[in-house]
């Protein structure tokens, strides 16, 4: 974990941003997998690691903004846990790693929230994400979990995604670190994509790699020729020639900074003509969204150069037509490229979305248009020094939109459905870097993953 005094001054911020009453960070149980004691890979809740930085289960943190008290509440090990988990550091001494010096036996928690509540404070939480969570709040707040929602503040909401969002240089090294794991999940992919092999063996390999790092993967890895489906996790086909792999992957640190990386390669290692075509045009708007991203300009209009980059590309090989602007005002890239650029990347993947995506992505100065595509723009909002976000335009053939598309004749105008059918077979392709702001412009982050067509080829061919 960081030094004491970072989780302290954190806390110490929030502090200030948050009117008067408490606030309440209970940390993540465990979560059972297919009975009790079998467990999934535990993984603390992130605004508790981001206050309280203690990354083990049955704990929580309360900043009480009136009396300048932080508190963990969490039991010492017993015997029976040293038997079974070995020799644990007491709870005192667990807690003054991250700066607080007052902790509380689990059981005391339930009285202070309640006393605190009889008196009539404020007691602040964020959206529980988990329903065994939900089931605590309960009790503790001592209300029917159907109004714990109420207990849900926005001023901490704002409060915390505000410090998130702008990260410290020491989140910036642990975001660096995950990113040179994924480099060597994502070469180590791009070696393995020959003809013949089963997907599966490179998923495997590569979350793999994670694990041997210290760290799971940040998100249940994407990778299939059928790149076609934005998020495939089905990783049962064997690869052949004339194919695209997507790989969507990357890993989180001991610390649980994550990286979010996607590369697309063509099995065997040598792009066909109609490939290069494509690629080149996704690898275009990833260059110009990089380029474009600077402090002050809104990630919206980002996301719609890189649209506008892909209308341009395909006008140029005739599967589009007619003015770009008119034609992406219209959505009509959308057929092609259904996701948003990208999303903030920190402790979450998509970092801080169980605070809700509209405060992160969104403020009161930019609105979440309803239009196919642009609706599912995660990050709009202008950018600061300090975001760290993911730049990942694709271009996608999905025969069940097309077909659609079609059918209905939308935005015929600038669409050459005829040609576009016969790409129908092609899959997909998505290139994804993380980027941090600068005061000057933006770096990407991490040793460079091969992106060019010549040096993909290059490695590939090694
Ligand atoms: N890497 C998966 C996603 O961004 O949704
Ligand atoms: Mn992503």
């Amino acid at each position: 974990m960081f030094a004491p005094s970072v989780y302290a001054s954190r806390r110490a911020r929030l502090r200030q941003l948050v009117s008067s009453g408490l606030i309440l960070f209970p940390g993540n149980p465990e979560a059972s997998m297919n009975y009790p004691a079998n467990t999934y890979h535990y993984r603390q809740d992130s605004n508790f690691l981001y206050y309280f930085g203690l990354d083990h289960p049955d704990l929580a943190g309360v900043i009480d903004l009136d009396n300048g008290k932080d508190i963990i509440f969490g039991n010492d090990v017993d015997i029976d846990d040293i038997i079974w988990m070995g020799p644990q550091p007491s709870m005192n001494e667990r807690a003054a790693k991250v700066g607080v010096d007052h902790t509380e036996p689990l059981s005391q928690l339930e009285p202070y929230i309640r006393e605190a509540l009889a008196k009539g404070r404020k007691v602040h939480i964020v959206k529980p994400y988990r329903y065994l969570v939900l089931v605590w709040l309960e009790s503790l707040l001592g209300v029917h979990h159907s109004q714990v929602k109420d207990f849900i503040s926005e001023e901490l909401i704002l409060g915390i995604v505000a410090m998130r969002s702008i990260k410290e240089e020491i989140e910036i090294r642990e975001l660096e670190k995950a990113i040179g794991v994924a480099y060597i999940m994502h070469t180590t992919a791009m070696r393995m994509a020959r003809p013949g092999t089963v997907e599966q063996e490179i998923a495997g390999a590569i979350e793999g790699i994670a694990l041997s790092h210290g760290g799971p993967v940040s998100f249940p890895v994407i990778l299939s020729v059928d790149g076609q489906t934005l998020h495939n996790h089905y990783h049962g086909n064997i690869l052949t020639e004339g194919r695209m792999m997507v790989v969507d992957a990357g890993c989180e640190t001991p610390l649980h900074y994550a990286s979010d990386i996607t590369r697309t390669v063509p099995v065997g290692g040598k792009f066909n003509p109609r490939q290069k075509d494509i690629y080149q045009i996704v690898l275009d708007a990833n260059m110009a969204a990089i380029q474009a991203t600077r402090p002050g300009i809104y990630n919206k209009k980002v996301h719609l150069l890189a649209a506008k980059t892909i209308v341009n590309g395909l006008k140029d090989i005739d599967l589009m037509k007619g003015d770009t602007d008119e034609a992406v005002a219209a959505g009509a890239h959308a057929l092609f490229f259904p996701h948003g650029l990208g999303h903030m990347l920190g402790l979450d993947v998509h970092d801080m979305e169980g605070l809700g995506e509209k405060f992160v992505g969104y403020n009161d100065t930019i609105e979440r248009s309803n239009q196919f595509g642009l609706a599912f723009l995660r990050m709009a909002r202008k950018h600061e020094p300090g975001f760290v976000v993911t730049i990942e335009p694709g271009i996608y053939f999905i025969p069940a939109l097309i077909d659609m598309w079609r059918k209905e004749g939308k935005n015929e105008a600038f669409i050459n459905y005829d040609k576009v059918g016969t790409y129908k077979d092609f899959g997909g392709i998505r290139i994804e870097d993380d980027i941090l702001v600068t005061p000057e412009g933006c770096r990407v982050l991490g040793k460079p993953i091969p992106k060019t067509i010549t040096d993909i080829e290059n490695l590939m061919s090694k």
